[in-house]
């Protein structure tokens, strides 16, 4: 497509869908809904600066993690833009412990929603790059009646759609249904979603690498020594590598799909599961950077494989340029066949 050609993420999602004449224009639908919540947000983070939305509520996310004001103003929107456009049985978000039924008014959709509404919260109040995560999922229980835990807890693997924003230098939308990813920058003057990123792919081969070497002591012995191996020289294989870290995993992981990188939060020996959360941060993230023809384990099995047993389960992270996660892999699983 020509750069002046503009192509709106409303018209992307469209001429998507017409390529499947099975399509019944829900999934359009619902991404349009999602990507208004999107706007929303992004105006909010923009005025973060200006009206008083900073601090702390007082209040715990489900995982005893304090909330900041914008979590739950995200949170409360997501909600709000999706619950009635009658495209979902059940929702699942960061900050609330249990299923988000549909409201009885509101007709009861095939698709079940799970939402990280604020990723990198701690970035909020010095101006760094935050964002927000989504995964779509077919039900799987019959359709006249609310959504389960069995719609909920399915494989990555059977996600139709996935996407995150990212509220940067420029808020941007990147999004997948399983055929291509694409980015969509908003232009802030008329308030739409403009194609910038067409059909990204990672590079296969990276120089960058992105993990909180803060945990270097509790780390295991194999991930040690792939850091160790990433900060020698060897001009061969491009070494040494670069270490960049937001803190924000979105924009840590948009970084690393354009330049290329691996990103990587691992268990170590303070938290056998890592950090991240399976279903509404590693999922999605794992759908976008694999359909961009990178990829993402846990180690030892590809994320989207992972069987989830919880709607808040966490998981090691290894995600990125192809050849630097098989690396990473090979040093792990090296330490345990010792
Ligand atoms: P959230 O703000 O949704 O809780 O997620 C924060 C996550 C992720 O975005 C980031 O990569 C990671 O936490 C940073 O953790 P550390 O501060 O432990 O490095
Ligand atoms: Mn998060
Ligand atoms: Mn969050």
């Amino acid at each position: 497509m020509s750069k002046t050609q503009f192509m709106t993420l409303a018209r992307h999602i469209i001429e998507g869908e017409k390529r499947h004449p099975e399509a019944t224009g829900e999934l359009s639908r619902l991404l349009s809904d999602l990507s208004l919540a999107a706007k929303v947000i992004s105006l909010e983070v923009n005025k973060a600066g200006l009206v008083d939305i900073l601090g702390y509520t007082g209040d715990n996310n489900v995982h005893g993690e304090k909330v900041k004001k914008l979590d739950v103003f995200a949170h409360n929107i997501l909600i709000r833009a999706m619950d009635h456009g009658g495209h979902f049985c059940a929702m699942v978000s960061e900050e609330e412990e249990e299923i988000i039924h549909i409201p009885a008014k509101h007709k009861i959709g095939k698709y079940v929603l799970l939402f990280d509404p604020l990723d990198g919260s701690s970035n909020i109040d010095v101006n760094n790059s935050i964002g927000t995560i989504f995964s779509i999922y077919k039900r799987i229980t019959p359709d006249d009646k609310p959504g389960t835990h069995e719609d909920l807890l399915q494989k990555g693997i059977k996600q139709v759609a996935a996407g995150y924003v990212l509220y940067g230098s420029s808020t941007i939308l990147v999004y997948t249904t399983g055929e291509g990813v694409y980015g969509f920058t908003l232009d802030p003057s008329f308030g739409e979603f403009l194609l910038s990123h067409d059909d990204i792919k990672i590079p296969k081969k990276s120089r960058i690498y992105s993990i909180n070497e803060g945990n270097y002591l509790y780390w295991h012995s194999g991930l040690k020594k792939y850091i160790k191996y990433l900060q020698e020289e060897d001009e061969k294989t491009d070494r040494p590598y670069s270490s960049r870290y937001v803190g924000s995993m979105v924009a840590d992981i948009h970084r690393n799909l354009i330049y290329g990188g691996i990103f990587m939060y691992p268990s170590d020996h303070r938290h056998p599961k890592g950090k991240l959360r399976l279903m509404y941060e590693c999922n999605p993230m794992s759908f976008i950077v694999e359909v961009a023809g990178g990829r993402a384990s846990d180690g030892e099995q590809r994320i989207m494989e992972i069987q989830p047993t919880s709607l808040h389960e966490r998981t090691p992270l290894f995600i990125g340029s192809e050849e630097d996660v098989k690396m990473v892999e090979q040093f792990i699983i090296q330490e345990l066949v010792k």
